[in-house]
């Protein structure tokens, strides 16, 4: 990519797209395609829906009769597994490689398409045969193993939902998860590995089925071998059953309502309980595809890596889902970055010829201190896109991902998204004039803006709150079991004007840029992972040592943001060292190694308004020493 720059363009380079990306590229001209997309937007996505199979056509494209519960290719009936993997095995795409994958031993997987709708098909059945109906929700719990893709799919064949839940979380993680989703099946392994050590996933499974009692049936799949404790009834090698005649590799993919649910998927919000984020079949099929086929240019020879876990939207919608309905070859590894060496994906980037890398910004940053000589010496010829998502990425980080590992000729994409969007709403794509830092424009169909409180835009290069003006097909339909707080949590701001409430602040440049900031509600992104305040400091208070806790992000420098917790403890108990380095374990087992805070800090009392509630906002601006804003809802 060639860079220029001017005094006027936001004091920042800018790098223009090389004439051979634009030839090749889907898509030649954004303006042309976007103006058309918003004036007609029912238009626009019908001609993408088109793209896909449908054992019926849709009678409506968008149902806006129940604001904001909106409806898309209502009437329509589809199965999204139909256009994953069934419809390939009708193409030339069948004896395909659809999936790559890679265990952090070194062990190696290949499935063409052929035999991941073999293996789909055999799970299903098994699924089936353990009573699982449509509209069930399956909690998956899995390391980064095929089997856990496989069982995504095999759900959404027979047209039961899943949940699946990071298999970073830990017990009260997993175990809330499974009671608001009042699982039956739970699907497991007894371990995965990480950086060379082996993770207990069914031990955390079996403790966080003691603690909810929905579970009757838990498939355990069999990756490291380690020993572990089965129930009688209620436990089931995965080898086992798929072994048996019932398993059979024939199964009738179902017939869905475009709307009928396809998961949920838990991320965290501002109170304790995680929310339940619903993605139907048919207009999560639609978005999906789109976005990946024009955001990175999938072309039928890729060799696509998104580096994310299937536990988190990323990987729901940009390992799994997409790229199989775009027939795409997906790469999928199961452990560290630098494990055993900093050089392990560059290694596999040559190893298997990947042609576009999407990762994170904590990812790069982390990859980026070990210095240029761990990708140096791979040839890296082979890519030709590179995507990162999931939090702000630096211009230091993006220069050095761009010029290294992108030999200063892949173009970068940085989607902004969410887990309730369900796809990239504002990007680049490969022929976009690239900013380091911004995520650029919106998507097609998709209108921003960023607003003030009362829904007024604010001036060219000022920040405020990011909101989405129009409805897109894969949108969240609600959260599940409980709609009102889909409505408060989205909608509720900004009711008058109908707009959507991203959480994000934001600025838009006088080129139209969007640079996004970060969250303004207390969400905390760490190393590009969702976690909430909350969720963290109940797993805090829910420690006998302690009786009050809060805990705010400051910024890190590789993980983008870490977390920091105040603790008032109960009378009588002193804080130490030890007792920091218990807490920290303590978050670490009841939600999971991410949400571990960096610090513990011990305070005889917390900054509250007159109402009872935690100034965390106080708390951020005397950990940084800097101005601690209006006080005067503190209480005395
Ligand atoms: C943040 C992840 C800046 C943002 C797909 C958003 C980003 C939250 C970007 C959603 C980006 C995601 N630049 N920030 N390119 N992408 N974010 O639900 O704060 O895990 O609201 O979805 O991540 O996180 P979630």
């Amino acid at each position: 990519m060639a860079k220029s720059s001017t005094a006027a363009q936001h004091q920042s380079d800018v790098y223009q797209p090389d004439k051979s990306i634009v030839e090749n590229a889907h898509v030649k001209d954004y303006d042309t395609l976007y103006k058309r997309s918003v004036a007609d937007r029912e238009g626009f996505w019908a001609d993408e829906a088109s793209n896909l199979e449908w054992y019926k056509k849709w009678d409506r494209v968008l149902d806006d009769d129940n604001k904001p519960f909106y409806k898309w290719f209502t009437g329509g009936k589809i199965n999204i597994i139909h256009n994953a993997i069934d419809r390939h095995l009708q193409t030339q795409r069948r004896n395909k490689l659809a999936l790559i994958w890679e265990g952090e031993p070194g062990d190696v997987r290949t499935f063409s398409y052929h035999a991941l709708n073999r293996e789909v098909s055999k799970f299903a059945n098994v699924l089936k045969s353990m009573g699982v109906r449509k509209g069930e929700i399956v909690t998956i719990y899995m390391p980064q193993i095929p089997e856990l893709a496989i069982a995504m799919l095999a759900c959404a064949k027979i047209g039961a939902a899943h949940s699946v839940v990071y298999g970073g979380f830990s017990v009260e993680a997993l175990a809330e998860r499974i009671q608001d989703a009042q699982s039956r099946v739970l699907v497991t392994a007894d371990g995965g590995w990480r950086r060379g050590k082996i993770t207990d996933l069914k031990g955390i499974a079996n403790e966080a089925m003691g603690r909810s009692a929905t579970i009757e049936v838990c498939i355990t799949v069999q990756r490291t071998g380690q020993e572990v404790y089965m129930e009688n009834d209620r436990d089931f090698w995965y080898h086992d059953l798929m072994g048996l005649p019932i398993a059979s590799a024939k199964c009738t993919t179902e017939e869905m309502d475009a709307e009928d649910m396809l998961f949920i998927l838990y991320t965290s919000g501002t109170t304790g309980r995680p929310k339940g984020v619903l993605h139907t079949h048919g207009g999560y099929s639609v978005y999906t595809s789109t976005t990946h086929k024009y955001v990175f240019d999938i072309k039928d020879e890729d060799r696509w890596w998104c580096a994310a876990d299937p536990g988190w939207i990323t990987g729901h919608s940009y390992i799994v889902y997409g790229p199989l309905i775009n027939g795409a070859t997906i790469m999928m590894y199961e452990g560290a970055p630098n494990h055993p060496y900093p050089n392990r994906w560059w290694q596999m980037i040559e190893k298997y010829g990947i042609t576009i890398l999407y990762t994170s910004p904590t990812a790069i940053r982390g990859l980026m201190r070990f210095g240029d000589q761990w990708p140096k010496r791979h040839d890296l010829s082979t890519l030709r896109l590179l995507g990162s998502v999931g939090e702000p990425i630096n211009p230091e980080a993006w220069r050095w991902y761009h010029e290294v590992i992108g030999e200063g000729r892949c173009p970068i994409m940085d989607t902004w998204w969410q887990t309730e969007t369900g796809g990239f709403m504002i990007t680049p794509l490969p022929i976009t004039p690239l900013k380091p830092g911004s995520a650029t424009k919106p998507f097609f169909g998709n209108e921003v803006a960023v607003v003030d409180d009362d829904g007024k835009e604010v001036a060219a290069g000022e920040e405020g709150k990011l909101v989405l003006k129009a409805p897109w097909p894969g949108m969240a339909r609600t959260i599940f079991g409980d709609s009102d707080r889909y409505v408060e949590v989205y909608w509720k701001d900004y009711e008058k004007q109908g707009w959507y409430k991203a959480g994000d602040s934001a600025r838009i440049d006088e080129d139209g840029y969007v640079w996004i900031i970060g969250r303004i509600d207390d969400v905390i992104k760490v190393s590009g992972y969702r976690l909430g305040t909350a969720e963290v400091e109940s797993a805090l208070v829910s420690h006998p040592d302690v009786s009050e806790a809060a805990t705010i992000a400051l910024p890190h420098e590789v993980k983008g943001n870490a977390i920091y917790a105040y603790v008032i403890l109960r009378a009588g108990v002193s804080g130490s060292p030890d007792l920091e380095e218990t807490l920290r374990k303590h978050v670490g087992h009841e939600i999971g190694p991410i949400a571990r805070p960096e610090s513990v800090t011990f305070v005889e009392t917390l900054p509250k308004t007159r109402s009872g509630k935690i100034m965390r906002r106080v708390l951020k601006a005397r950990a940084q020493g800097v101005d601690e804003g209006d006080l005067s809802t503190l209480e005395e």
